[in-house]
């Protein structure tokens, strides 16, 4: 074998052994859909095969936030449906095409668009060994009668709650970094220097008149969503300090051994 291939295959191993991030996913990218679906370990996981998370909630409660903040803490592979989504919009692809109407309009994008994806991805062998952190998916009963008929059953869901005046303002604050991915909020979390401020940009469903319509489209639908996962899903206070929130996520995961 060659020098160089050797040298691929340890750099391979190596990227194997402590769950760093595949090449050409991170970094550079333009919103957080490549660190969406890769998960970083940061600390080993609890539960064999790594814990199995949904995180609920209105638009803007602060899931992708807290998603931040549990992948970093858990190793999870985090997968966010939005960004997913919003990546294949950009990239052109025959799902963005599909999607792109209802995503802008602040709709919900069809059951069959979505459900085919977030089942093969949590098919594939990172999320089965590192575990998944589902965010903004099942958002319909449909969608999680999807889940619980291909045996996708989550160790805990996670459902932030936010009363809406708050959602609306969180909303229209929101400004995301496309260099790291990482969400800002012009009020609650300002970017740390006006070079980071200067390249921020904000998605254009994120004014009051879409996030009516997708806090209405959530409204419809969470009640049926809560009760597929009676007795698994857990309330928390989402209107706390984004780090009093993720303590408070944190001690009921620690819970599942
Ligand atoms: P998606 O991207 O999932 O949007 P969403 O559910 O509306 O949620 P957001 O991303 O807006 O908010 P978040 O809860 O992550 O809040 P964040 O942490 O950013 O979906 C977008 C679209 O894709 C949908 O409308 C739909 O069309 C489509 N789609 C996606 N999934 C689908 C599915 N399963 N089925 C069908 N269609 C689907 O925080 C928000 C702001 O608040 C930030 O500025 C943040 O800094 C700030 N903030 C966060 N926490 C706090 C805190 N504790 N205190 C103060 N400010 C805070």
């Amino acid at each position: 074998m060659q020098l160089s291939s050797l040298l691929l295959l340890a750099l391979a191993s190596l990227t194997h052994a402590y769950n760093l991030p595949a090449f050409g996913l991170r970094g550079g990218s333009n919103d957080r859909a490549r660190s969406a679906v890769n998960g970083r370990a940061a600390a080993p996981t609890m539960a064999s095969g790594g814990l199995k998370v949904i995180i609920c909630g209105a638009p803007a409660s602060g899931k992708g936030t807290q998603c931040e903040l549990l992948k970093e803490q858990y190793g999870l592979v985090h997968l966010s449906t939005g960004d997913m989504l919003r990546a294949a919009v950009k990239d052109g692809t025959e799902v963005g095409l599909k999607a792109k109407e209802a995503m802008e309009s602040g709709k919900l994008v069809s059951d069959d668009i979505i459900i085919g994806i977030v089942k093969d991805r949590l098919a594939e062998s990172d999320c089965k060994s590192n575990g998944w952190l589902l965010d903004g998916f099942p958002r319909t009963e449909a969608q999680a009668k999807e889940l619980e008929a291909a045996g996708i059953v989550p160790d805990k869901v996670l459902y932030l709650e936010v009363p809406d005046d708050m959602l609306i303002e969180r909303v229209v604050g929101r400004r995301l970094d496309p260099e790291t991915g990482k969400i800002y909020h012009v009020k609650y979390f300002p970017p740390e220097s006006d070079e980071v401020a200067a390249r921020l940009t904000q998605r254009a469903d994120d004014t009051e008149e879409k996030a009516r319509v997708r806090l209405e489209q959530f409204h419809s639908n969470m009640k049926a969503v809560e009760s597929c996962y009676a007795g698994n899903i857990v309330k928390f206070d989402g209107t706390t300090k984004k780090e009093q929130v993720f303590d408070n996520l944190k001690k009921c995961l620690d819970e599942i051994k």
